[in-house]
């Protein structure tokens, strides 16, 4: 009897030291991914803003015959995923820097020709003909993406934002599904080739 309980604790021992080694070394590569938290980790819109999200997104694209959709910043392909397979007949965009969720959302993805992820920083991408934006991005590059955006647009971009707003921008619509935790907003985005505004931006620093 002493020996099985012996076993049995021997056992839970190790299965929790390994728990803890696999945690850490999950938790230490998100960490050094996203270059310690100075962009976002790759932790997915989940729950009610998710869906509350996608809903949004399909509202207005639902009735286009062509739309390109981009992710900024596309993770896991949690948002991307479910829009592409319901609307064959739109454009899916990803743009994710980190190789573990770029190439498990390429695999997800496999299925699905109106889906096309790339392995690029979203800060060198081409919105030239971009319909519709999502994005779950830290606060902090929000004042620096908004100031990409306008310079890069060709037209005025419909974008939705998980939690973490722009600034200077007053949204068309503010969701709040659990305070200013769960929310999500909704902007239309003007183009604005003004180089000054988005060089002072950068020399700055500030945002970087
Ligand atoms: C919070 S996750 C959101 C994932 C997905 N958009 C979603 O809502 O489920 C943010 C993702 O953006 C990626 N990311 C951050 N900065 C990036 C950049 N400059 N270029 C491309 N991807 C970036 C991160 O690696 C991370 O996977």
């Amino acid at each position: 009897m002493a020996n099985i309980l012996w076993t049995l604790l021997y056992f839970f021992l190790v299965v929790d030291v390994a728990f803890i080694v696999v945690a850490g070394i999950v938790f230490t590569y998100f960490l050094f991914a996203s270059r310690f938290m100075r962009s976002s980790p790759p932790v997915p819109t989940v729950g009610k803003v998710k869906q509350g999200m996608l809903n949004a997104v399909e509202e207005y694209i639902k009735g286009k015959p062509h739309a390109n959709v981009v992710d900024l910043g596309s993770g896991w392909g949690s948002l991307l995923l479910p829009l592409a397979a319901k609307y064959p007949q739109h454009t899916f965009i990803g743009y994710e820097r980190v190789r573990l969720p770029y190439i498990i959302s390429r695999f997800r993805a496999r299925k699905l020709p109106n889906v096309h992820i790339y392995r690029q920083d979203f800060f060198t991408a081409d919105f030239s003909d971009v319909d519709a934006i999502m994005c779950f991005q830290l606060a902090a590059i929000m004042q620096k993406l908004l100031s990409y955006l306008r310079q890069h647009i060709s037209k005025t971009v419909r974008i939705y934002v998980n939690r973490y707003p722009f600034k200077d921008l007053i949204p068309l619509e503010k969701i709040s599904i659990e305070g200013d935790y769960a929310v999500y907003y909704v902007y239309d985005i003007k183009p604005d080739k003004s180089v000054h505004q988005h060089e002072a931006i950068l020399k700055s620093g500030e945002w970087s």
